[in-house]
């Protein structure tokens, strides 16, 4: 018998992610990943990049390259921070990473010890709570209302306990809600932090999915002391499988995390950041973002309408102004991951809403995807979810 450490002792498989399994089988109309609609990666643009690559650098391009990254990425990251959330960065500030996930997982490794505190808004990604998890911290979950984290409640909850390291926000179209914060609630979040000594993890990969909505500052924009690490994504505006993000974060941070970032991978695939900056050179990334957003908010709307069509009285959605997902709440009577097989039977499936809160509970919401499934298998599954939603109130 092999003997695990004992971190990897809690690694145990779940009834939800035998549930999720289920709902890949290709009959199942499924609102459950988080995956961008595959018919919008730019393959043939792709195979003139490669070629691009390959004739201007040759073997370089395969080399391994440094921990930071791909210097060209970073100079065309800084022109989207600029561009994009506001934020004024050098390549210096920026190292390029293997998706926003890892540098979740390493910027809990280098800020918090065990049982030191990670606060997160309440719901939250579950990946990130996957990514801290290793660490072993506390959770406290921040409450939330429909404008995202309620400033006066983290006042309070910092002032109670000095123990709190890292605190985790995503304050454009959350994963999983989509709510998206105003400008006076990133100003209200800003003024509270400013008074304790934690950083922030501004996990922005949705940002440039906005489908009717003004550009609103970032909070690394707002930053003054230093505090706010930014984290970016090209997987929902370009391709996830390439595997690139990014982070900007003041020269402490950066110095520690790459220092980690060595020990877990030397550095992201020099092909695969040069893939992302020749497309940023030799196509027009704009006019891509804009495609993408344009098909997002038609599905969107659609899942949005047929909810409405479709749902019993009592359960409530929110209208996600961006990103890719949709929040769903019903009565307290009904639990999502109970009612799970009774949709998977029906051949349509959701993610059950009480995964994404670290410390459990809330089991009456379900979060849905609406980017990865044409419209009408969006109207057909919203359809069926609804006759389910009905029966199941009507016992
Ligand atoms: C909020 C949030 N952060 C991070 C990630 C991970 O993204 P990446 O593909 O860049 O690792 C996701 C993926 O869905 C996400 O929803």
């Amino acid at each position: 018998m092999t003997k695990f450490s004992s971190f990897a002792q809690t690694l145990q498989s779940s009834d939800i992610a035998d549930l999720l399994a289920l709902t890949e089988k290709p009959e199942v109309i499924s609102f459950a990943g988080g995956l961008p609609a595959p018919e919008l990666f730019p393959i043939e643009e792709m195979k003139k990049v490669d070629q691009a690559i390959y004739e201007k650098e040759g073997r370089k391009a395969v080399q391994y390259g440094t921990t930071e990254g791909y210097v060209p990425l970073r100079e065309e990251i800084c022109k989207r921070m600029k561009n994009k959330f506001f934020v004024d960065c050098e390549p210096k500030d920026v190292v390029v990473t293997t998706g926003s996930q890892q540098a979740l997982f390493i910027l809990s490794q280098i800020l918090v010890d065990m049982d030191q505190t990670v606060c997160m808004e309440s719901p939250s990604y579950m990946g990130a709570i996957m990514a801290f998890d290793p660490v072993r911290p506390k959770y406290i979950e921040v409450p939330t209302d429909d404008k995202g984290i309620v400033p006066e409640e983290l006042d309070k909850i910092l002032a109670a306990d000095d123990s709190i390291r890292m605190i985790y926000v995503i304050p454009e179209f959350q994963n999983p809600t989509g709510i998206t914060w105003p400008i006076e609630r990133r100003k209200q979040f800003m003024e509270v932090i400013n008074k304790y000594d934690v950083t922030v993890l501004e996990d922005d990969p949705y940002g440039e999915i906005r489908y009717d909505i003004e550009k609103l500052p970032s909070l690394k924009s707002m930053d003054t002391q230093g505090k706010v690490v930014f984290l970016g994504s090209f997987s929902k505006i370009f391709m996830p499988g390439l595997r690139l993000g990014w982070i900007v974060a003041n020269p402490q941070i950066i110095d520690k995390f790459v220092k980690y970032k060595q020990a877990v991978d030397l550095g992201t695939s020099t092909f695969g950041q040069r893939q992302a900056a020749y497309f940023c050179q030799m196509f027009d990334m704009e006019k891509h973002i804009k495609e993408i957003c344009a098909l997002y908010a038609k599905r969107r709307t659609l899942m949005y309408d047929s909810m409405k069509k479709y749902f019993p009285e009592g359960v409530t959605f929110t209208y996600p102004q961006g990103g890719l997902f949709t929040w769903v709440t019903m009565p307290e009577k009904l639990d999502a991951k109970e009612m799970m097989p009774k949709c998977l039977a029906k051949n349509v499936a959701y993610v059950p809403g009480g995964i994404f809160y670290p410390n459990g509970g809330n089991g009456n919401h379900f979060r849905l995807n609406y980017s990865n499934m044409p419209e009408d298998r969006i109207v057909e599954g919203i359809k069926r979810l609804g006759d389910v939603l009905k029966e199941e109130l009507s016992k």
